[in-house]
């Protein structure tokens, strides 16, 4: 029978600590606040009255429930005060020699049943236990900001931490509202584990010139339905947080692409660490407000539509092989009001070569060509690639009048079509990601005239999608994001260090994501994110990104998903 712990504490009253005190008051119990000076524990305090008023004025806690619940906090700087509670969490920042002093002293200030947890998000439980008397009652309790929404709780456990103490912390957990994991002590945990490296990546991509910063958040949410665009989150978690966990992820596993990006260090060395000091990746209109100013770095979205060339028809060519790939295109083109004109294009047997060299393959057109050769933008199938796709981009150059802008959909690169089709200023990448038709990324590649692009973000526009602009890199910004960090989900499960069911639970309960990347990974089917797992891997040959061995295996023996009934689970047919 676990404890029922009535009488807590927390020490630290920053956005994590203030958060974690109005979670167990709002549950019923005696909290008592602490933190080093009246300045810390006013703003501690005003923290909980801030959040708390907020729940007032949307109706979801009655005034009343709101005294009772700021009449359960004592705010206090005594740490003596702490004499009486069962169980505290130390939320102080995330500094070892910090968190060993708080945890020394509440060894010697709390009976030796307190329960001591720690709300580090990178440091090592294990190294914290060992430096008080009492290294069976410490563990991790890890909370995720908004402390008071999200509903996971990490329940980090040592080799030394006591089985009951692990059941009392679990229960208060559950108890709190809360959905608590447990796991083992290991850098990240789960959720930061699979999160960081995300973040981290999108940071490079941004540092690195393929996308703007505003244009990887909206892809990042449009494309993924996650509730916040990387950089979005990295501000409300704190720039010094995202280093300190990096850091520590990279000491442990010496993954390169858990090392910090130099923008990142950046950024925390001149104190913009993101909402807390307002100003971080976007300029806040205070510290500690949501609300986002324009700065002098703010481009326009998606880049701009100026100079984009008149389109009063469009032409479709599909491929025989993947003649579907612009058919949600179609539609849309067509429900705008625009003459769509189709032909499908077939790629045959190679003719006899005419001399030396290789094989021409034999093209072959059904559809009005005549009206395509009028078109002023066609778009064509690129998604599965089939060989000699170049031929048909040959074939678009020399049918179609100099500046119709040749549209290549799908995930592959562009550089290639465009330089095959002998006008390659005129060609333009564009990729529907998403469940729906709201995100398309227009990809430039390095010959793509700006006009073109501006072409394509004008085309959507008028489609009712979101255009985000991206360079010609493989998986452009969603799949290039998504994808490695399915594959971490997967190295995860080979390691033992978890199982699906906690990884999807700390991933949706965590960090609200709308299906958790063992559940996804079993939807878009393991053969298609290995693929492009592989591609992303060819482009950069980073270690990081080999496809996880367990996904090549799975693959190997034709457990793709959902599609062939077993993945990572089984999918009985309905
Ligand atoms: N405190 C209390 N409640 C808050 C809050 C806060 N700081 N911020 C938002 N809320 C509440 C609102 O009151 C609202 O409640 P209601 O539905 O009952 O009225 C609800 O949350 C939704 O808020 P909003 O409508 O203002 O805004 P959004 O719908 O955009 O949600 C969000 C905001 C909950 C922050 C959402 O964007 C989200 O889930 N983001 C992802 C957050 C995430 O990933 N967190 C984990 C980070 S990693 C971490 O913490 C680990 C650490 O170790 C680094």
């Amino acid at each position: 029978m676990p404890r029922e712990l009535n009488e807590v504490g927390v020490v630290g009253l920053g956005t994590m600590g203030a958060g974690i005190a109005e979670v167990f008051a709002r549950a019923g119990l005696s909290v008592t606040a602490v933190d080093v000076d009246d300045a810390a524990v006013r703003r501690g305090r005003e923290h909980v009255d801030g959040s708390t008023g907020r729940a007032v004025s949307r109706g979801r806690l009655d005034p009343a429930d709101r005294d009772a619940v700021l009449s359960r906090i004592r705010f206090t700087t005594g740490m003596d005060d702490l004499a009486a509670a069962e169980l505290v969490v130390e939320a102080v920042p995330e500094r070892r020699e910090l968190k060993t002093g708080v945890l020394s002293a509440l060894d010697r200030i709390c009976p030796p049943d307190t329960i001591l947890a720690t709300n580090t998000s990178s440091l090592s439980v294990t190294e914290l236990a060992v430096t008080t008397g009492r290294p069976g009652a410490v563990i991790g309790m890890h909370f995720f900001n908004p402390a008071p929404v999200m509903k996971l709780v990490e329940v980090v456990r040592t080799v030394v931490t006591e089985p009951s103490v692990v059941e009392d912390v679990e229960a208060l957990a559950t108890r709190l509202g809360k959905v608590p994991v447990v796991i083992g002590d290991r850098a990240g945990f789960v959720a930061n584990a699979l999160l960081f490296g995300y973040l981290n990546h999108a940071v490079a991509m941004y540092d690195s010139g393929s996308a703007g910063r505003e244009d990887i958040d909206t892809a990042m949410r449009l494309g993924c339905g996650l509730p916040m665009g990387p950089f979005a989150l990295l501000d409300l978690i704190g720039i010094d947080t995202a280093v300190e966990v990096l850091d520590t992820m990279y000491r442990q596993s010496s993954d390169r692409l858990h090392a910090p990006s130099p923008l990142l260090t950046q950024l925390a060395a001149a104190g913009m660490l993101g909402r807390k000091t307002g100003r971080g990746f976007y300029t806040y209109a205070a510290p500690h407000s949501a609300e986002v100013v324009p700065d002098a770095q703010t481009p326009a979205p998606g880049g701009t539509a100026e100079g984009a060339r008149p389109v009063r028809s469009v032409g479709v060519v599909g491929s025989a092989g993947c003649a579907s790939g612009t058919d949600r295109l179609t539609a849309a083109v067509e429900a705008a009001g625009l003459p769509v004109t189709s032909v499908i294009a077939f790629l045959g047997e190679p003719a006899p070569p005419s001399g030396p060299g290789d094989a021409e393959l034999r093209l072959r057109w059904t559809g009005p060509l005549e009206d395509l050769a009028q078109a002023d933008l066609v778009l064509v199938s690129a998604d599965a690639r089939p060989e000699g796709i170049g031929a048909v981009f040959a074939a678009l150059g020399e049918l179609t009048r100099p500046g119709t802008v040749l549209v290549a959909t799908g995930r592959g690169p562009v550089v290639d079509l465009a330089v095959a089709s002998g006008r390659p200023s005129d060609v333009v990448g564009l990729h529907v990601a998403g469940p729906d038709l709201r995100l398309a990324e227009v990809v430039s590649s390095v010959v793509t005239a700006p006009e073109a692009a501006a072409t394509v973000r004008a085309l959507c526009a008028r489609l009712g999608a979101h255009a985000v602009a991206c360079a010609d890199r493989a998986g452009f910004v969603v799949d290039a994001l998504l994808f490695p960090y399915l594959n971490d989900a997967v190295r995860m499960i080979e390691a033992r260090y978890a199982g699906a069911d906690d990884i999807d639970a700390a991933m949706t309960l965590g960090c609200g994501y709308p299906t958790g990347p063992v559940a996804l990974l079993d939807e878009i089917g393991l053969d298609v994110a290995l693929a492009a797992q592989q591609r992303l891997y060819a482009e950069s040959r980073e270690p990081g990104l080999a496809p996880a061995p367990l996904l090549q295996q799975l693959v190997t023996a034709g457990h793709l998903g959902r599609r062939t009934g077993r993945g990572f689970r089984d999918h009985p047919a309905r």
